[in-house]
């Protein structure tokens, strides 16, 4: 199984990167925030508050989440635009750090990887705990004002001053959660986003991948990772 796992905040180019990585690679790509806002959109729907970590916890084992290249599907509701809104977006946080929940969606997403032989996964403890043996490890990051400026040309319904309160809000959340919070792993590799363009970072992270499959193979051995 061939994991690539990359980690970083909201808006530091995890997304863009990690589809164009996987198409690269000839992998598939999974978002695993999306699964995180999945489960708040779904809350949000059954009227539940998201604090309440008990039924949060049992609505994310109950509830059906497709995570593809065509959208995400909540219990067969199309949900690919309601989830990036900004209802979903100021619950998510909340449901991130519910510990249940958490360890639901990890053993989804380790499910996912075991049925497709691997995959270039995205979010935010994916080589620190999801994968902690994934083939390579990235840690994206960029300033908060070029995090802010891309984030707020996605969303058009607010502006550069919210957007940026907004993610200072998640960083610190994402950040300062007792279970598995955002932080690099001792063998990630670092890439800021702020100045080079997309392309290269690609670019640079095929490379990287082709290296380390090298180093794996040995002199005649066969490229394998474990994930
Ligand atoms: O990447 P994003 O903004 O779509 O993530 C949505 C939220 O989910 C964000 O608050 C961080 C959280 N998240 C997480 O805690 N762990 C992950 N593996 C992915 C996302």
């Amino acid at each position: 199984m061939i994991v690539i796992a990359i980690d970083g905040p909201a808006g530091s180019g995890k997304s863009t990167v990690g589809r164009r990585l996987a198409e690269r690679l000839g992998l598939t790509y999974l978002d695993t925030g999306a699964m995180y806002r999945a489960v708040a959109f779904a809350a949000i729907r059954q009227g539940l508050d998201p604090e309440d970590r008990d039924r949060v916890a049992a609505l994310a084992r109950a509830v059906d989440i497709v995570v593809d290249d065509s959208g995400v599907r909540v219990d067969d509701i199309d949900a690919t635009v309601e989830i990036r809104g900004p209802e979903v977006t100021r619950a998510v946080s909340v449901v991130a750090a519910n510990p249940e929940v958490r360890t639901e969606l990890r053993a989804r997403q380790r499910a996912w990887a075991i049925e497709r032989g691997g995959g270039v996964i995205e979010g935010r403890d994916i080589g620190t705990v999801v994968f902690p043996d994934a083939l390579l490890k990235v840690y994206l990051t960029a300033s908060p004002e070029v995090r802010a400026s891309r984030r707020a040309k996605e969303m058009t319904d607010l502006d550069y001053d919210e957007v940026a309160a907004d993610i200072a809000r998640r960083d610190a959340a994402d950040s300062g959660r007792a279970d598995s919070p955002l932080a690099t792993a001792g063998d990630a590799v670092t890439l800021d986003t702020s100045d080079i363009g997309i392309e290269a970072a690609v670019d640079e992270l095929v490379g990287l991948v082709e290296r380390r499959r090298t180093e794996l193979a040995g002199p005649g051995g066969t490229p394998g990772g474990a994930g």
